[in-house]
């Protein structure tokens, strides 16, 4: 199995970087995780267009024209060889100045990876446990930044808790997201899900999942979702590539609704699973 590194496709054990490459050193990157089906990459687009706004966020030129992107992640495709689905994720660090100094300069040039992972897809019958916990992340959480201390600790925090899958995340007595995944909330037929704004990763499985939904004249409001309504919800729903859509059936060691995924829950996920295997065959 090759990898793509600045602009080489190597063996991966061949590749390597810098011991000063910022990425390293600063954790001065950010990252991409885009889901491969039938090796052909979905919404390929939007993740670029995610990736090319995390760069601008950091100061970071713009590294490749999307076509480009999209060579680079077809061959590392082509080499990969994870059977089934699978995830291709790019990361791009600022790069080596051959020095530990805060203070970036221009002149350096970006690291850019490029591989590819097993997509692990979880069956949801039995639904997810998850906890709650304070936000402690940094205040600009729609950069997609390598540097990702809090979440590690935090879903392991969860793990660690009772086995649960996730952290749900609150900031000032209000739900920004998941650890790694986005969030969903069902109370009296009405699902919720936060608005996109810098608190929150704009997630593309999320965001398909809206149009889709819309687009069966379901109604999602994209609205602030106050923590205290997490306790009384009638279903809970998580998103994201490495998540897909799963429901979540317990919170802090409480049943979520009856504690089976639910209704609408079911719903969103048809809609999902058949527009994954549409995307498939075409
Ligand atoms: N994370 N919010 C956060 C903080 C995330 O890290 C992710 C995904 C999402 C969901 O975004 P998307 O639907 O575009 O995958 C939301 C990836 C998968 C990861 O860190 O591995």
């Amino acid at each position: 199995m090759r990898v793509f590194l600045n602009g080489e496709l190597l063996p991966k054990e061949a590749a390597k970087v810098s011991v000063f490459d910022r990425g390293f050193l600063f954790g001065d990157g950010v990252y991409e995780v885009i889901p491969v089906y039938n090796d052909k990459l979905l919404r390929f687009s939007e993740h670029i267009s995610r990736l090319e706004n995390s760069l601008s966020a950091i100061n970071i030129k713009s590294t490749y024209s999307i076509d480009e992107w999209q060579r680079i992640c077809n061959d590392v495709v082509k080499e990969c060889t994870v059977p089934g689905d699978k995830t291709i994720y790019i990361e791009v660090t600022r790069g080596s100045a051959g020095e530990r100094e805060h203070l970036y300069k221009d002149a350096v040039r970006p690291t850019v990876f490029v591989m590819c992972n097993p997509i692990s897809t979880i069956k949801y019958n039995q639904g997810v446990s998850v906890i709650t916990h304070d936000d402690i992340r940094w205040f600009r959480c729609y950069v997609k930044a390598i540097t990702l201390l809090p979440n590690i600790l935090l879903r392991q925090l969860a793990k660690d808790t009772d086995g649960s899958y996730e952290a749900i995340l609150i900031r000032d007595n209000f739900v920004t997201e998941g650890a790694a995944s986005n969030v969903f909330v069902v109370h009296d037929d009405m699902i919720t899900t936060p608005p996109k704004n810098e608190n929150i990763l704009a997630g593309i499985t999320r965001d398909l999942l809206v149009e889709l939904m819309q687009e069966t004249g379901m109604v999602i409001n994209e609205e602030p979702v106050a923590a205290q309504s997490l306790f009384d919800a009638d279903e809970i729903w998580l998103t994201g590539t490495t998540t897909g859509v799963a429901p979540v059936v317990k919170l802090n060691g409480n049943p979520v609704g009856d504690s089976t995924p639910g209704k609408w829950w079911k719903q969103a996920n048809r809609l999902f699973i058949d527009y994954i295997s549409e995307f498939k065959q075409t």
